[in-house]
């Protein structure tokens, strides 16, 4: 399937963990249609990790599900959340078991892949743990690529193996629509801000076809479930969602949307944020700071219609007054144009500008705005 826009939904894994259940996914996607979750493009509900019972069926060497998680089985799960009008996900491992020690597919990748077809599946995570040492990780990604295009079913392949072995380099070429590019995050500001300074420089190896997936969001966990660790603040959360939106990364919540707060919510579904995110050239931003302070970064995204994405992301410890020349993203005061900003968070007009911008931007906190390039 090409996948042209970053996929947006929602995965059980960073909340729930272990704890799934048939009554826990039809809430949450009651939820997702309820709270206009869908309606703002989240359209995958996704099943993580412990969803199977702990061994393959001895006849039929199939994954089963758990019947005391799942006791109408699968593809009423899937069936439920069709009827919803989201789309269906699940997860599976190239290594013999997956992270959290049921069955993985190496070895079955045709049988899987067919089962998940039975399901209903149309989107498939498939993580790297217990890979046999001497198998070639970029081989298995071909391999279950394959086999889930010739499956009978359209099923996104999103592959997890967290960005070992230079990924970036070869997992466009397998199929894959979008790729993990990162070790797991927690629901902390610091985890979130290293895992996208690790990918600054693999952002280009992000676009239409298949997207760099830094891990689902924590974005509204506020320290609750698996992935709790310190929490965020608001301020830190939108800058999460930010940059996430900012680099065209795969969108997948990972808080309870059932329990899903206003703030969150209305984060979450910022209709400039997520027209940033799924923007259709899906181009990487470039830094535009004067000074190379990767902490205090300015971004810019070119997008469709003529317009820009403009970041200021202070993610260093202390407040920031940030200042971008507009000669930096090509616009010199020879040119005779100007900026005029619409503030992404409010909605407001932020007036039109030329020569520079300049902002005071709080530690962890960011200024966002769209762009359109105007006679000054
Ligand atoms: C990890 C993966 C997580 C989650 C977990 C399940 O390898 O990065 O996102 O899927 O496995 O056990």
């Amino acid at each position: 399937m090409f996948v042209n826009k970053p996929p947006m939904g929602f995965n059980t894994w960073n909340t729930f963990a272990e704890n799934i259940s048939d009554e826990m996914i039809r809430e949450t996607a009651d939820a997702m249609v309820e709270k206009g979750l869908l309606a703002a493009g989240y359209q995958y509900l996704v099943i993580d990790d412990c969803w199977s019972k702990r061994q393959r069926d001895p006849e039929t060497d199939k994954i089963v599900p758990d019947e005391k998680k799942f006791p109408h089985g699968m593809k009423a799960v899937s069936d439920y959340v069709h009827s919803k009008g989201l789309k269906f996900g699940m997860y599976s491992c190239a290594g013999v078991r997956t992270c959290a020690d049921y069955p993985g597919s190496f070895g079955h990748e045709y049988l899987d892949a067919a089962t998940f077809a039975e399901y209903g599946c149309d989107f498939l995570k498939y993580d790297y743990c217990y890979k046999p040492k001497d198998a070639d990780g970029a081989l298995l990604y071909r391999k279950i690529s394959m086999a889930l295009r010739s499956c009978g079913r359209d099923i996104l392949l999103s592959a997890c193996n967290w960005g070992c072995d230079d990924v970036h380099k070869w997992i466009r070429s397998t199929g894959a629509g979008m790729y993990r590019s990162t070790g797991d995050i927690t629901d902390s500001f610091v985890s979130f801000r290293d895992i996208f300074l690790s990918q600054l420089d693999n952002f280009v190896y992000s676009a239409p076809g298949c997207f760099n997936d830094i891990d689902m969001l924590t974005v509204g966990m506020r320290n609750r479930g698996n992935v709790a660790a310190s929490g965020c603040t608001d301020e830190e959360y939108r800058t999460e969602f930010a940059l996430w939106c900012m680099f065209s990364a795969p969108l997948m919540l990972g808080c309870d949307v059932r329990n899903i707060d206003d703030v969150t919510l209305k984060l979450v579904t910022n209709p400039h944020l997520i027209r940033i995110n799924q923007d259709e050239e899906g181009r990487p931003p470039f830094v535009a700071n004067c000074c190379g302070d990767t902490k205090a970064g300015i971004y810019v995204k070119v997008m469709s219609d003529n317009e820009l994405a403009i970041l200021f992301c202070n993610l260093a410890d202390d407040d920031r007054r940030m200042w971008l020349p507009l000669e930096n993203i090509g616009i010199p005061v020879s040119s005779g144009k100007a900026l005029r900003l619409t503030d992404v968070y409010t909605g407001e007009d932020a007036g039109a500008h030329k020569e520079y911008l300049m902002y005071r931007v709080p530690a962890h906190d960011t200024r966002m705005f769209i762009a359109k390039i105007v006679n000054a």
